[in-house]
């Protein structure tokens, strides 16, 4: 009996392993062709920024909401932000720390955003700012410092002279198919029902915007030069919200993979079926219409990461993950640059995926590829620090 157990095991791990090969395999990559992001619905070729912004852009954000991410509804009756605790001399006397309830309410609901920040003690004038949307443990977001991690190295980003503050995605949606409505979507029953409506990834990148209504009253911020951060699902949420809401400067999405910058079309790695199955509650429930047929999808992913021009676009995989499809991610940002273009930019990234630990830095996009495993580590942070102060040294 073990030993027939035993031979199932392994059979199991066989099939499993061979199944996740296959899908690992450039070669068994079949031909597609991207949506065209520079043709209006109508036909028309785009070649001005104006009937980008004005045509085009407003088309394929429509296309997302649509057939992707879901709606993002905009409309509530009111805002309150109260400081519940601040310290003046907060990681030794370098920061200050300040963790604030955002309060949102619609219709006699109403959801609570925690946000805890620092920002650089002795800063001149207003600090730019890295915002973390955190889907990992609350550990990674400790104000009193007891727990330090390289999810969110707040000293690290303090002593880089920027300030830094994280919220928890489960605010605003919690990350399980059971009680994802349990949030943000008690201010919009509608959503549920909308075939478009809004999902979990959706909720979370609505609570990144309803952090930045906050930021902008907070005179310590430079609310211009705040930078949304994400990992993983935070980074598709991320890359979403930088689509949708222009006031975040700049956006750092780290290993996103399907349906963040990974593009969809090349089925490496993780597909929608896959996405959609194990995480029916992410995306709005026209995405299934897209399981296994992906050619049938209005958009791709590159147009994601186009929708953020002309502000910068930094994307990351890593050399072990290859469930993210590091190759598709970096095709996707590449894809991309037509649109920046439009904007009088030339970003030249190159052809070819750059080797690890050796970013691709075109500003306003750049991609590295670091070497290790699936995560958002201290080498990741150095490298999003560095890139937005020089880019904004240039501004
Ligand atoms: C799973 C999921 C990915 C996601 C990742 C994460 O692996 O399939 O799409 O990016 O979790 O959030 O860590």
């Amino acid at each position: 009996m073990n030993r027939f157990k035993a031979l199932v095991g392994l059979a199991l791990i066989l099939i499993t392993s061979a199944a996740f090969a296959q899908n690992y395999d450039e070669k068994l990559v079949t031909k597609y062709t991207l949506p065209d992001m520079l043709t209006t619905l109508n036909g028309k070729k785009v070649k001005r920024k104006d009937v980008w912004e004005h045509t085009r852009r407003l088309e394929l954000l429509k296309l997302f909401e649509d057939n992707v991410y879901g709606q993002m509804p905009q409309d509530f009756d009111s805002i309150k932000y109260q400081i519940t605790h601040l310290d003046n001399s907060a990681m030794g006397g370098k920061a200050v720390l300040k963790e604030i309830d955002i309060k949102v309410f619609r219709q006699q609901q109403s959801v609570g955003i925690h946000l805890v920040m620092f920002t650089p003690l002795h800063a001149r004038q207003a600090s730019p700012l890295f915002l973390l949307i955190n889907n990992r443990g609350k550990n990674n977001m400790d104000p009193s410092r007891i727990s330090k991690t390289e999810f969110w190295p707040a000293e690290q980003v303090i002593d880089s002279g920027y300030a830094t503050a994280v919220f928890h995605v489960s605010d605003l949606a919690p990350d399980r198919k059971e009680s994802y409505a349990n949030g943000v979507l008690r201010l919009y029953p509608e959503q549920l029902k909308a075939p478009n409506g809004m999902k979990a990834i959706g909720a979370w990148a609505w609570g990144a915007s309803r952090v930045m209504d906050y930021l902008q009253t907070d005179k310590s911020v430079d609310a211009k030069k705040v930078a949304i951060v994400g990992h993983s699902r935070g980074g598709k949420a991320a890359l979403w919200l930088m689509a949708q809401d222009r006031r975040f400067a700049m956006c750092f999405a780290s290993c996103s993979g399907n349906t963040g910058a990974a593009l969809t079309r090349r089925r490496f790695g993780e597909t929608i079926e896959k996405i959609n199955t194990t995480f029916p509650y992410w995306f709005c429930d026209n995405y299934k219409k897209y399981n296994n047929n992906e050619d049938d999808l209005p958009v791709d992913q590159h147009m994601l990461i186009a929708l953020s021009a002309p502000r910068p676009v930094y994307t990351t995989n890593a050399t072990k993950d290859k469930w993210a499809d590091p190759s598709g991610s970096y095709m996707a940002i590449k894809a991309a640059e037509p649109v920046y273009e439009l904007y009088g930019i030339k970003s030249a990234l190159d052809a070819s995926l750059p080797p690890a630990n050796k970013p691709a830095l075109q500003p306003p996009l750049g991609y590295h590829l670091r070497e290790g495993i699936h995560d958002l580590t201290a080498y990741d942070w150095d490298k999003f620090i560095r890139f937005a102060h020089n880019y904004y040294q240039k501004q």
